[in-house]
C-alpha cells in the first residue's frame, strides 16, 4: 500500500521533514535545567513544564500544567472520539544534576549536536524519548489513528515521584485511559531493541552519625576518641561485602523469587555481552565476567549500594583531625515480591544492633514492578518495534526504577506497557549523556505505528 501513511517510507519522510523542528525543540528543552532534586531549580523545573506544555499545544492538544504540592505535572489531551480507546503516554522531563567537573566534554545544559548525536543532560533520560513519542503521536493522530492520545509528563521522576500518585488521584476523573505506554527505558544494545518485563524497586536511606561538635586534634584525642567516619565505614562493611556485593543483613534475600526458566531463556537470548556492558559504562573490571550472572545481578537481584559518604577533611595534603560527624547515602534496589516496609525494618534493626548511635532516615520507597509481555498491547509493541527498527524487541527486566508506573496501574486501573528508546551508550545519569537521531527517527515510526495499532484494539 504505497499510499498508506503508515509505511516505513512515509514515516521516514515525515521524520526527515521534521528533523529541524524536533532538534530545535529538544535543544530548547535540554537547555532548561529541570533538575528536580535541587531546590534552587524550582523555577527552572516549572519553566521546563511550561515549555513542554507549549509543544503539546502547538500540535493542537489541550494542555494543563497541574500543581501537585511539589513540581508540576503536565497533562495533555488530544481528544478525538469518545468511542475510540484512550492511550496515555508517560515520560518525565526532570533530569539528574550535572556539573562540568563530573567529566563533561561540553556544557551539560548546552545542547550540542555532533554527528547526529545530541549531547546534554536529559537528552536521553528522558527529554529525547518524550519528544520523539510526541512527534510520533502527532503523526499518528493526524493520519487517522483511531485513538485519543493523553499525555502525562512528570517533573519529579528523578526524586522518586513523591507527589505523582496524589496528583493523579485528585484528577482521576479526568484521566480515564485504556492503557499507558512509558518511554523511559534502555535497550540491551543498538542492534537489539528491548522492552522491560519488569523494573526493580528502590528504597533509599541516609545514615548519619554525630559524635562531637567540632574537629579535634587526632594527636591529642586519637586512640580514645570515636571516629564517626571509621564507624560509618565499618557499619557499611557489616551491611554488605564490598568485593562480592553480597548483602550481609540477615533475611535480606528472603523474599527474592529466582527467575523462571522462561525468564532465564529470555536473558540468554537477549544479546547482552559483558564486553559491551563494560565498554558502554566505561568499567575497567566488574564483579563477574559470566554474562548470565551479570544479567541476573543487574536485572533480577536486589542490591545494597553506597552512593556517597561525607565527613571529615577533603582538601589537599593532610589535616590531622577527628571529625565530629559522618553521613552515608545508601539505597537498596528491590525485586518483585520484596516489600519496602520490610527492608526498612530489617535495615533499621540491623543498624541499631551494630551501632545504636547511627541515625537512619528512610526515603520514600518504590516497590518493584512486574510487566506484561503477552496480549494484544505487547504484540502491538513487538510489531511496532519490528516495523520501525527491523527487529522484534527482547523482553527482559530492567534494573532501574520508575515510581509512576505502579501508581498509574493502581489509580488509572489501566495496564502499563513500555516502548523505550535509550541505548546503553547514551550514558543515563552519566557525564556526556546523549541521544541520537537514529533513535529519534526510528522512535517516531515506532510510536506512530504503535498508536495506529492501539486504535485497532478494543476500548475498555
Ligand atoms: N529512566 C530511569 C529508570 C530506568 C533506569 C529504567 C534504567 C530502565 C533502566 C529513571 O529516570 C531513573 O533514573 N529512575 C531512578 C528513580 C529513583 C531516583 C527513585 C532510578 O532508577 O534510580
Ligand atoms: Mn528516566
Ligand atoms: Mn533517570
Amino acid at each position: 500500500m504505497p499510499d498508506s501513511p503508515f509505511t516505513r517510507e512515509s514515516l521516514r519522510k515525515y521524520a526527515a521533514s521534521e528533523r529541524q523542528a524536533f532538534e530545535s525543540a529538544l535543544g530548547e528543552l535540554v537547555e532548561i535545567p529541570t533538575v528536580s532534586v535541587e531546590p534552587q531549580r524550582k523555577g527552572e523545573v516549572a519553566r521546563g513544564a511550561e515549555y513542554a506544555a507549549g509543544l503539546i499545544r502547538r500540535f493542537g492538544g489541550e494542555v494543563r500544567v497541574l500543581a501537585t504540592g511539589g513540581h508540576p505535572l503536565v497533562h495533555g489531551l488530544f481528544r478525538r472520539d469518545p468511542s475510540w480507546p484512550t492511550v496515555t503516554l508517560y515520560n518525565h522531563i526532570d533530569v539528574q544534576p550535572a556539573e562540568m567537573e563530573d567529566g563533561w566534554e561540553t556544557e551539560p545544559f548546552r545542547f550540542t549536536v555532533r554527528d547526529g548525536r545530541y549531547f546534554g543532560r536529559g537528552s536521553t533520560d528522558d527529554k529525547g524519548p518524550a519528544l520523539t513519542a510526541l512527534w510520533g503521536g502527532r503523526y499518528a493522530i493526524e493520519n487517522g489513528a483511531k485513538i485519543n492520545l493523553q499525555i502525562l509528563w512528570e517533573t519529579e521522576e528523578e526524586i522518586g515521584s513523591p507527589h505523582f500518585e496524589g496528583a493523579i488521584k485528585t484528577e482521576a476523573g479526568r484521566l480515564k485511559t485504556d492503557s499507558v505506554i512509558v518511554s523511559d527505558t534502555v535497550w540491551v544494545s543498538r542492534t537489539r531493541p528491548a522492552c522491560p518485563a519488569g523494573l526493580r524497586g528502590l528504597q533509599g536511606f541516609r545514615f548519619s552519625l554525630e559524635l562531637g561538635k567540632s574537629d579535634q586534634h587526632s594527636g591529642v584525642t586519637g586512640g580514645a576518641a570515636r571516629n564517626p567516619v571509621t564507624e560509618i565505614c565499618q557499619l557499611i562493611s557489616d551491611c554488605v561485602d564490598g568485593t562480592s556485593g553480597r548483602v550481609k543483613i540477615p533475611g535480606f534475600y528472603a523474599d527474592v523469587v529466582p527467575p523462571t526458566r522462561q525468564e532465564l531463556q529470555d536473558l540468554k537470548r537477549s544479546g547482552f555481552t559483558v564486553s559491551g556492558f563494560k565498554k558502554d559504562h566505561q568499567f575497567k573490571s566488574i564483579r563477574t565476567n559470566d554474562p548470565l550472572e551479570v544479567m541476573k545481578r543487574i536485572w533480577c537481584m536486589p542490591t545494597f549500594e553506597v552512593h556517597g559518604i561525607a565527613g571529615g577533611y577533603q582538601g589537599p595534603g593532610v589535616k590531622t583531625v577527628i571529625p565530629p560527624r559522618a553521613t552515608a547515602i545508601v539505597s537498596c534496589r528491590l525485586v518483585p515480591n520484596m516489600r519496602e516496609a520490610r527492608i526498612i525494618k530489617l535495615v533499621r534493626d540491623f543498624v541499631k544492633k551494630r551501632n545504636p548511635d547511627v541515625k537512619v532516615e528512610a526515603e520514600h520507597g518504590l516497590p518493584a514492578y512486574r510487566g506484561r509481555t503477552t496480549g494484544p498491547n505487547a504484540d502491538a509493541i513487538r510489531g511496532a518495534m519490528a516495523f520501525a527498527f527491523g527487529r522484534e524487541p527482547v523482553f527482559v527486566r530492567e534494573g532501574g526504577s520508575i515510581g509512576a508506573v505502579l501508581s498509574m496501574e493502581k489509580v488509572l486501573k489501566a495496564p502499563v506497557f513500555f516502548l523505550g528508546l535509550s541505548l546503553p551508550e547514551h550514558g543515563y545519569h552519566a557525564p556526556n549523556e546523549n541521544f541520537d537521531w537514529a533513535q529519534a527517527e526510528g522512535g517516531m515510526a515506532a510510536f506512530a505505528d504503535y498508536f495506529r495499532r492501539a486504535g485497532t484494539l478494543p476500548a475498555a
